[in-house]
């Protein structure tokens, strides 16, 4: 997730934009730039690093100029560094995008065997490149834009300058947010709102497939076709700062809603167009690996830890390797058995947690090939692993980590695949079944999330308990652990996630009606035994929140709450128990007045052993 930034008028263009970057920077942070019409010419200036970065690189210079793009960086294709900053110029052609392009490596090949040299790792390069090929073979700039958008796959937010056009900005959008803001006399492009809020409230929201052309004070918006569509500008009343959180009163709330779009961007790109193949750049190459590993070791901490619990559960049935679950920090005391037959996953949404890369160095020590899946490219976690699977969630503020877990879920399940075809474990019908059922997931998830209010509903109720129990089995057990983290974590109640056979070996001590328990009861092998531990409960007047699938009718006369899931196969259940659980913790805190993006004691990532 990166943000964008244009301008077309009157004002300093470079104050515009670096203020617009400077709102955005909640959407990336690793690189930053922009492209400015000055003296008939694009003048371009990037840096990796934060803005602040930018801003000392061009604090001397006078880039007077009346149009402009910018943009800050949240990398996916090539690490950080000055040369895979945005803007990318190409001949006469600027560009700035977020979104991920798919073919961006055969385009690439044609386009080089054509002539045309590329100085970075980016997808976006290419389609500065693409654009200006169209140009220059003599389509007029919104034409050679149009032409390019129909040879890229993928997602694309766009902003476009032409060193010919010193009068003109394009933007385009597909899957990739997009605003273009009209003020007195000006206009402006942006990821979000917030990046031009202070110029002006009114605002088109492009949709999908949809681009704009700016210039002489007016847009047009047009189809890839060319035809003109009309659109009304809307009124944004948000204030900037909670324009930076879409509206939403915190950012992990807001985190929590965007779960569809971030597996969605996960899962881009690793199915092949068959869907008979997983596609992990790099991984793929390895042919000896899969054949040569006798045994997987997970590590990691905290929520990661608990995806890792479902990774062991998915990875063990879809590829029937074993595998071996360590929290980091206690990983390397237990002389682990560890050695070049290993393949040791080490999974992080920051990559730069101590616990777990020590537990990573620990296994390269003693030999093991090294696989990281990590939401942060160029992190330390990513730099030190043979090989990285990158999450494509975007930058996760909250400091409770929401969907970062759930596309590392995404993830374990492509790897569980992947390792599965490659073991022959998995036939083509089968591979083809589970993608089918991956692929309805961002549905899913948006379905779930639609059940909010609900859930708000419910947690009104247990604001003031002070334990929770969270119960489930089999693969829902680590979610259990999960719900249980992310309600002690934001909301300060004490609450444990237990395997439901176990209640009856202590817990069922701690059961009254003072102490809610969340029964994880969705239809699969295990149901049965779950029903029978909510009537252990029901017996003892315990308080039950159920979260059941939407076909249960039963459930309803033995628990208090009912949360329905939509139905899917068991492998893919944890993804969708997940976001209730998110979402009750999140109410109960915000209930109690808590700072749910801050949590008192914690941080976002703990660099410390
Ligand atoms: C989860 O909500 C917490 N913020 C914490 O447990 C976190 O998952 C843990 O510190 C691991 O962080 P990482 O994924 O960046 O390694």
């Amino acid at each position: 997730m990166c943000g964008i930034v244009g301008y077309l008028g009157p004002r300093e263009t470079v104050q515009v934009l670096m203020e617009g970057l400077r709102r955005l920077e909640y959407r990336g942070y690793d690189s930053a730039g922009i492209a400015v019409f000055h003296g008939g010419k694009i003048e371009v200036r990037r840096a990796q690093g934060k803005l602040t970065i930018l801003e000392e690189a061009i604090a001397g210079e006078s880039l007077e100029g009346r149009l402009g793009i910018g943009h800050t960086r949240w990398a996916t294709h090539g690490r950080p560094s000055d040369d895979n900053a945005h803007p990318h110029k190409a001949g006469s052609i600027a560009v700035v995008h977020n979104g991920i392009i798919e073919n961006y490596l055969s385009l690439k090949k044609v386009l080089m065997e054509k002539g045309h040299v590329f100085n970075s790792e980016t997808d976006t390069e290419v389609i500065a490149h693409l654009i200006d090929h169209f140009h220059r073979e003599g389509l007029p700039f919104d034409e050679a834009v149009r032409r390019a958008l129909g040879e890229i796959k993928g997602s694309y937010a766009l902003g476009v300058l032409c060193e010919k056009e010193p009068d003109k900005l394009i933007a385009a959008r597909s899957e990739s947010p997009l605003v273009v803001g009209l003020g007195e006399g000006e206009l402006f492009i942006a990821s979000d709102t917030p990046a031009v809020l202070t110029y002006t409230r009114n605002f088109i929201f492009l949709e999908d497939g949809e681009m704009a052309v700016l210039s002489g004070g007016k847009v047009e918006v047009l189809d890839l076709e060319g035809k003109s569509i009309p659109r009304e500008p809307k009124r944004v009343m948000w204030n900037p700062l909670m324009a930076e959180k879409g509206g939403y009163k915190h950012f992990m709330l807001k985190e929590i809603m965007e779960q569809p779009r971030a597996v969605t961007d996960t899962i881009r790109g690793r199915i092949s167009e068959d869907r008979s193949e997983i596609v992990f750049e790099g991984l793929d190459t390895d042919e000896k690996m899969v054949k040569e590993i006798n045994k997987i070791a997970l590590v990691a901490c905290g929520t990661s830890y608990h995806a890792a619990l479902v990774g062991r559960y998915l990875i063990e049935s879809l590829s029937r390797i074993p595998v071996e679950v360590d929290i980091g920090s206690e990983f390397r005391y237990r002389n682990p058995l560890v050695d070049e037959k290993t393949l040791l996953v080490a999974i992080s949404q920051s990559g730069e947690t101590a616990d777990t890369l020590a537990a990573l160095r620990e296994g390269r020590k003693r030999g093991a090939r090294t696989l990281a899946i990590c939401n942060v490219v160029e992190s330390s976690l990513s730099r030190e692993s043979d090989y990285t699977i990158f999450t494509y969630a975007g930058p996760e503020i909250g400091v409770a980590s929401t969907k970062a877990f759930s596309t590392q879920l995404v993830i374990l399940y492509l790897i569980s695949l992947f390792l599965g075809k490659r073991s022959g474990h998995i036939d083509h019908p089968h591979m083809e079944e589970f993608i089918g059922e991956l692929v309805k997931l961002p549905h899913l998830l948006e379905e779930v999330v639609r059940e909010h209010k609900e859930i708000e509903r419910i947690a009104r109720k247990y604001v003031h308990a002070k334990n929770f129990l969270y119960l489930g089995r089999g693969i829902n057990y680590p979610i259990a652990l999960e719900g249980a983290l992310k309600l002690k974590e934001i909301s300060y109640i004490h609450a444990e996630g237990y395997p439901a056979g176990e209640m009856k070996h202590g817990p069922i001590a701690l059961i009254d009606r003072e102490m809610p328990v969340v029964a994880l009861a969705t239809r699969d092998d295990t149901y049965e035994k779950v029903m029978n531990n909510i009537e252990e409960v029901h017996a003892r007047e315990g308080r039950i929140i159920a979260l059941a699938s939407q076909d249960d009718k039963e459930i309803a006369s033995k628990v208090e709450d009912v949360i329905s899931i939509p139905p899917t196969i068991s492998a893919l259940t944890p993804m969708l128990l997940t976001i209730p659980l998110q979402l009750l913790a999140y109410y109960i805190a915000d209930f109690k007045g808590n700072d749910v993006d801050q949590p008192r004691n914690l941080a976002k990532s703990v660099t410390v052993e």
